[in-house]
């Protein structure tokens, strides 16, 4: 089975792909680099560098036949989607539609698509958020995400498309890029890293629900695999940890005698997200299996080895 993942360059998108090779399946990979690296390329997949809005896709679709299709290349940074919404449309919305219609042309069994659990429901009325929570995201970023997968649902209803889409929580893990405005934990490791005095925003309160990548890469290849009729998915882990608090877990084992400092509040900064797994251990049978401390010290560890070797 062939499974092409766009976006396999990329944080989430690279440890899919090891995941799907370690599992025995053919892997393509369709990645422009933007944001992501070809150092977190595995040698074992076949790499195409093109934009997902690229006519050329056709050709790739038309050469490598896939049976799936994992989703992950997009405009990620809702940052980005605030300055520059018609960059971030053009990305995540016309580059899936482009997507969709080869699936359509190729016969493509499945689309299993990179949603957000944190940025689709907007600011929660319950907590944790379950699946069936009002979408009111207040990002463009979110807005492009639920468009996809009302998207999704028009591909199934009319043309018999099948598809999973998984509303991440906040990803973390190793590979991830500490240099983005996105990605606390990796941001926050590399500085203390460094000597440097990381800088919390606001009062730190804001919550976020923190789950490790191998366990997203996971819950793709479960939605690969299972024959659930059920479509949307939460991947997170039910937890809400606030910033300070994740602040404290990190500089307990990396460096104690940092203090905490403090910056201004980001507008528009979502105050507490934390969303419900439960359907996705029904359905998928996925559940995470790292805490958030265990998880924490493997992400470190990545990174401390990566700058040892930078160093060498
Ligand atoms: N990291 C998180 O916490 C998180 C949370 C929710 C959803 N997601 C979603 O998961 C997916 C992967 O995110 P990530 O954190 O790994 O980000 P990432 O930036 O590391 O990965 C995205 C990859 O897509 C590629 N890409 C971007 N635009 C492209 C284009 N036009 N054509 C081809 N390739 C393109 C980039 O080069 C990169 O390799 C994204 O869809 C993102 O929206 C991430």
């Amino acid at each position: 089975m062939k499974v092409l993942v766009t976006g396999g360059a990329g944080f989430i998108g690279s440890h899919i792909v090891d995941m799907l090779i370690a599992e025995g399946f053919e892997v393509v990979v369709v990645d422009d680099l933007s944001t992501g690296n070809e150092g977190n390329l595995n040698k074992k997949a076949l790499f195409y560098r093109l934009d997902i809005q690229h006519p050329e896709l056709e050709k790739i679709f038309l050469k490598e036949r896939p049976d799936y299709i994992a989703h992950q290349a997009a405009q990620k940074d809702v940052r980005v989607s605030v300055a520059d919404p018609i960059y971030d449309a053009k990305i995540n919305i016309l580059g899936s539609i482009n997507i969709l219609q080869n699936c359509l042309k190729y016969n493509v069994k499945k689309v299993v698509f990179a949603s957000t659990g944190g940025a689709i429901y907007g600011e929660q009325e319950t907590f944790p958020a379950p699946e069936s929570h009002p979408l009111k995201p207040i990002s463009p970023y979110g807005i492009t995400k639920l468009v996809v997968e009302q998207y999704l649902h028009y591909y199934k209803v009319i043309h018999g498309l099948d598809y999973v889409s998984l509303r991440y929580a906040n990803v973390y893990g190793p590979r991830q890029d500490p240099h983005g405005e996105a990605g606390v934990v990796a941001i926050f490791i590399q500085k203390m890293l460094n000597g440097l005095q990381p800088v919390i925003n606001g009062d730190g309160e804001q919550t976020r629900d923190f789950v490790y990548v191998e366990d997203v890469a996971r819950a793709n290849v479960l939605s690969l695999k299972n024959n659930t009729t059920a479509q949307v998915f939460n991947i997170g882990t039910g937890t809400e940890t606030s910033v300070r608090m994740l602040f404290n877990y990190l500089k307990d084992f990396i460096n104690p005698s940092i203090r905490e400092k403090h910056g201004p509040p980001q507008q528009g900064e979502q105050k507490r997200s934390v969303i419900a797994c439960d359907r996705a251990k029904e359905f998928l049978h996925w559940a995470p299996s790292l805490d958030l401390i265990d998880g924490l010290k493997k992400t470190y560890e990545f990174f401390y080895k990566r700058s040892n070797q930078d160093a060498d």
